[in-house]
């Protein structure tokens, strides 16, 4: 396709004058024939140009963000927020929503009550020089392309497309005035890319869109073989968050926020190294300034902070029950896609446009790759409103968790890292 004929596709779907079945169609057509880098390149100046590029130079200070191509329980911006803000980096942050089987930002924020992701740019920059970090969504000001796009992929089974992803990631990324970029680009089964050559594929070109762009990239391949700490679930995901934000989190999860933090401190120049920044990262989390740092985030979007000391007033699912292994052995593998249409069976995700998200539901998961299981292990625990869905998703769990009678090692957290 030409610029003009992209341009023309963008500018009127974000108009309302192409429908959402044209739109559609030229995504599935997208996502099964691909795009040439002059079409990506193209589409995301054309996502890029559809909203406000804001600008934040005039603040004097490095502005770094991170976005993680989507995965299972992954929540590290809950955590990597606050870190990097407390550090004296500024963080402005645009996120997305549940995508198809992965968890959003967006949604886990939205739990918190009174929690607004909805700022206006006014409203953000006007946060972000007062705290350091503004977490908010695409908007009609700033990557409305992104939004309206991002929601018809969801439902259209879309997603899984690296020119799709370069260009909804790097136009939302390049809109929000950042000076540097770190990317978290998940393979395994749990992720839109399951193979790490299409990962790495995907990392190369957002990292050639960012420097065409004139910013900082950094881009780590990381394991989406199983879901990312215990957590699956947007209330659960918080609490989750908050635990690790106290130092009390799930060590895969810490390990991935831990490499991730040291990268944005390097970008922000808070750090001089990237072992530098893993100690600053410990330290923040260790002496409290994150999680005061979250406190601060949470008021000032109008979220009861009360939260952060009393899990209680978050949603909290009625029901919960076990799911069992049945068997013995070892857990060779864990179809985390599976895990994560579980959660939206529970009610976590959407299937449709308009399908409202319940916040209290989801899974906790209780046995990863390479545990040794007996037929009484647990190897999950779901939270449910409504019995019916968790008769759906319970089979879902135990087929998603393949247990072998040989021992296997336990994937590596970060598969390679470009810079
Ligand atoms: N995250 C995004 O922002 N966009 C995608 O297409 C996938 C993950």
């Amino acid at each position: 396709m030409s610029r003009a004929e992209i341009g023309f596709m963008v500018r009127g779907y974000n108009e309302g004058i192409v429908a959402d079945y044209q739109m559609s169609a030229l995504l599935m057509a997208i996502f099964l024939r691909g795009m040439t880098n002059e079409e990506t390149f193209a589409l995301t100046e054309e996502m890029l140009n559809s909203g406000a590029v804001v600008d934040f130079s005039d603040l004097g200070r490095p502005r770094v963000d991170k976005h993680s191509t989507g995965g299972v329980g992954d929540k590290t911006s809950l955590v990597l927020a606050p870190v990097v803000a407390a550090a004296g980096v500024l963080v402005p942050m645009i996120s997305g929503r549940s995508l198809a089987h992965s968890g959003g930002t967006l949604d886990k924020l939205e739990s918190i009550p009174g929690f607004r992701t909805d700022l206006s740019l006014a409203e953000y920059r006007a946060t972000l020089e007062r705290v350091g970090v503004a977490l908010i969504g695409q908007t009609t000001e700033i990557a409305p392309a992104d939004k309206k796009l991002y929601a018809l992929r969801d439902v259209t089974a879309t997603v899984p497309c690296r020119p799709l992803m370069a260009a909804s990631i790097m136009s939302k990324k390049m809109a929000e005035g950042i000076s540097g970029l770190v990317l978290d680009v998940k393979t395994g089964s749990g992720a839109f890319m399951k193979d790490q050559a299409d990962a790495t594929a995907l990392a190369h070109l957002m990292i050639v869109i960012a420097r065409f762009m004139g910013k900082e990239a950094v881009a780590l391949i990381t394991d989406m073989n199983q879901p990312l700490g215990r957590a699956v679930g947007n209330s659960l995901e918080v609490i989750e968050s908050l635990e690790t934000l106290q130092g009390r989190g799930p060590a895969d999860f810490n390990d991935l926020c831990r490499e991730l933090a040291a990268e944005m401190l390097v970008l922000g120049r808070a750090s001089t190294d990237v072992e530098d920044g893993r100690k600053l990262y410990d330290k923040l989390i260790a002496n409290g300034a994150a999680l005061e740092k979250m406190r601060e985030i949470i008021e000032a979007q109008h979220g009861d902070a009360r939260v952060v000391d009393d899990y209680s007033l978050l949603p909290r699912a009625h029901d919960e029950r076990r799911v069992l292994a049945g068997r013995s052995g070892f857990v060779r593998a864990i179809d985390a896609e599976a895990v994560g249409r579980a959660s939206m069976l529970l009610g976590a995700g959407r299937a449709r446009l308009d399908t409202p998200i319940d916040a209290s539901v989801g899974l906790e998961i209780k046995a990863r790759i390479s545990d040794e299981v007996t037929p009484e292990s647990e190897l999950a625990v779901l939270y449910f409103n409504d019995s019916s869905s968790a008769d759906e998703a319970a089979p879902v769990i135990t087929q998603a968790f393949t247990i072998a009678r040989e021992h296997v090692a336990p994937p590596s957290l970060i598969k390679l890292v470009l810079r």
